[in-house]
């Protein structure tokens, strides 16, 4: 009879705890009913929510926006070319833009650009979809050079349709995506993406956690003024908060589960194993976590992240803040607030651009070796600046 009652509360609660949220989520979240999805937050958070639709993060993946697309498709630098007579063209065909490969005249392949990975900041690179699987196009876009070029990592000596875009891909660039992963015998395995699971973009609750009770208690509280069912990020501990911008700013070490299931306070190492030795020369892409670590500002303060970023704005190039947060340590010195009297920024001294050494896209008939730059985190005295 115990058991009985015991079990029939608890699916009680259960039941309760599923509709009390679902309630108040959008019914449409892939990741479950413990999301209530970006929109159901405006109603609440109208000032961060509106400045983060041009945050970087929030455009990092999407549908591929064929009116933005067709603006830096120019006569001048929509054909790449190859070896042996071989390019690549953009072709605006109906409402898509193709990517279509040419061999001596003749089309030898031709596919959709469905999908855009990054926000355009600093570069595209495209998929198309075929049975579930999404493949990297071969030409990527540069924005700092306003140029395309044969995507990083591919072949020199002709156009590669062949490249699959991994579920590890959307784990960093997307909220959410269904992966299946087939084994193919010994250690060869391909992987299916669900593309109708796809939540697009970094959203609030893939930094945040979910938040469908929080949205269902605060509805049904509006006089409560402190945040319930919330993890405040503010509050964890250093460690926990680096963990969180780790999780995808570390690079990319041995996965031991998958990073869509992180929410702020979890250890990051519960999900990575780090390659021994990685930390001591870490790349400019990628892996702004190590970079920093290196750095006298983190190891004598409790320097974090969002000591000088805030990821609900895109504050991209405006230095002028970037000095602001440097200065909120830096007062006691008179070289820096000389440098600042005299309208210099802080990081062309003292975080430079760093070209990356993983990004290599050194491959194409027509072009040299075009490097990929980023500010090192690693914030120092170089050299150079003297
Ligand atoms: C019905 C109103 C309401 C909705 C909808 C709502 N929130 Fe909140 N939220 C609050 C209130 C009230 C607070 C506490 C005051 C504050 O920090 O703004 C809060 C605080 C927060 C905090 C700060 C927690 C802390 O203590 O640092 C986060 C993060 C947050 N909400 C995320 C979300 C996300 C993500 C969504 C959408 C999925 C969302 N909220 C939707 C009412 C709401
Ligand atoms: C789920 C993965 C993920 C998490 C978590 C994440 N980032 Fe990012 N971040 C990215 C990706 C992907 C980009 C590239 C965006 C683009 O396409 O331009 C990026 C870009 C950035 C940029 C450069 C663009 C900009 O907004 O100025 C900054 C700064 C940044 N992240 C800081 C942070 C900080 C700080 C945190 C922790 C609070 C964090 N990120 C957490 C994936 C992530
Ligand atoms: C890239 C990760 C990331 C994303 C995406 C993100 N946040 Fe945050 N959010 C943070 C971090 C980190 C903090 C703590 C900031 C600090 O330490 O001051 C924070 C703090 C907050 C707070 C409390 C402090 C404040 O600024 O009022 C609220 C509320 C909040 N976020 C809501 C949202 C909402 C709503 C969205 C989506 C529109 C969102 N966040 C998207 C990382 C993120
Ligand atoms: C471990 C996380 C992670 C993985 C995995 C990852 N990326 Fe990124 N990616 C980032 C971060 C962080 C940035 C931006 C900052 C930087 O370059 O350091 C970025 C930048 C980009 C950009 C440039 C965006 C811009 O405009 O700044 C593109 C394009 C991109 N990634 C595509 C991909 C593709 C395609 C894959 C899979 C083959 C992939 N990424 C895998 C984290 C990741
Ligand atoms: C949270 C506080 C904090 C912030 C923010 C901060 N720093 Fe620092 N920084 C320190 C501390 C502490 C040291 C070590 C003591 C010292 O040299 O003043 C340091 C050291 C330095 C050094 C000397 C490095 C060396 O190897 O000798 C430089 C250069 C520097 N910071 C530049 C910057 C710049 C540029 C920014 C902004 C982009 C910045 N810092 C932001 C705390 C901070
Ligand atoms: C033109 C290049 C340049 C610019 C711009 C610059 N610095 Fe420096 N900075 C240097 C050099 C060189 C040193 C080493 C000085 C020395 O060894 O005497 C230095 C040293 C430092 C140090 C450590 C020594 C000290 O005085 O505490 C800090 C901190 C620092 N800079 C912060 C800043 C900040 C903050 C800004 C922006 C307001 C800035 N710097 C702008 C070149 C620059
Ligand atoms: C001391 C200040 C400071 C800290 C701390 C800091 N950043 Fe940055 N970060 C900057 C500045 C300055 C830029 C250049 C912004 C620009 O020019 O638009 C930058 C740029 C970036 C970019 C874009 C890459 C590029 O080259 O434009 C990413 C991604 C990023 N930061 C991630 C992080 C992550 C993740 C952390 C924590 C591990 C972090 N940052 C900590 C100051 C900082």
């Amino acid at each position: 009879m115990k058991i009985i009652t015991i079990i029939l509360s608890l699916l009680g609660l259960s039941i309760c705890l599923f509709t009390c949220t679902s309630r108040y989520n959008s019914g449409n979240d892939s990741r479950g009913p413990q999301y209530a999805g970006a929109a159901r937050c405006v109603q609440c958070h109208q000032e961060i929510a509106r400045s983060y639709v041009h945050a970087h993060h929030y455009k990092t993946s999407s549908k591929t926006d064929v009116d933005v697309v067709k603006k830096i498709i120019t006569a001048l630098n929509d054909t790449v070319r190859f070896p042996g007579n071989q390019l690549v063209r953009l072709e605006t065909v109906n409402k898509g833009i193709m990517q279509t490969y040419m061999l001596n005249g003749g089309q030898v392949a031709r596919e959709q650009m469905d999908f855009a990975f990054g926000s355009g900041e600093k570069a595209w690179t495209f998929g198309y979809w075929r049975d579930e699987k999404l493949y990297q196009l071969p030409l990527t876009y540069l924005s700092e050079l306003k140029r395309w070029t044969n995507s990083p990592g591919f072949p020199a000596d002709h156009p590669d349709y062949s490249r699959l875009i991994v579920g590890r891909c959307m784990e960093c660039h997307s909220s959410y995506a269904a992966v299946e992963r087939n084994l193919e015998g010994g250690m060869r395995y391909t992987e299916k993406i669900d593309p109708g699971s796809i939540i697009y973009g970094i959203d609030c609750e893939r930094c945040h956690g979910p938040a469908a009770q929080h949205v269902a208690f605060h509805m049904d509280h509006p006089d409560e003024k402190t945040a319930k069912f919330m993890t405040p990020i503010k509050s964890l501990s250093r460690q926990r908060q680096l963990d969180l911008c780790a999780t995808c700013h570390s690079g990319d070490p041995v996965n031991l589960r998958s990073i869509f299931a992180f929410v702020p306070g979890d250890t990051l190492s519960n999900y990575y194993m780090y390659y021994p030795g990685v930390a001591a020369n870490p790349d400019a892409h990628g892996m702004q976590m190590q970079s920093l670590m290196q750095s006298q500002c983190f190891l004598q303060s409790n320097l974090t992240c969002t000591s000088c970023h805030d990821t609900h704005k895109n504050e991209g190039s405006m230095q002028e803040v970037f000095v602001q947060r440097c200065m909120s340590c830096h007062l006691k010195s008179d070289h820096a607030v000389a440098m600042r009297s005299a309208k210099n920024d802080c990081i062309s001294c003292h975080m430079p651009l760093e070209a990356s050494k993983s990004l290599d896209f050194n491959n194409s008939a027509e072009q040299k070796n075009t490097s990929y730059r980023l500010r090192t985190h690693r914030i120092a005295v170089y050299p150079d600046s003297k």
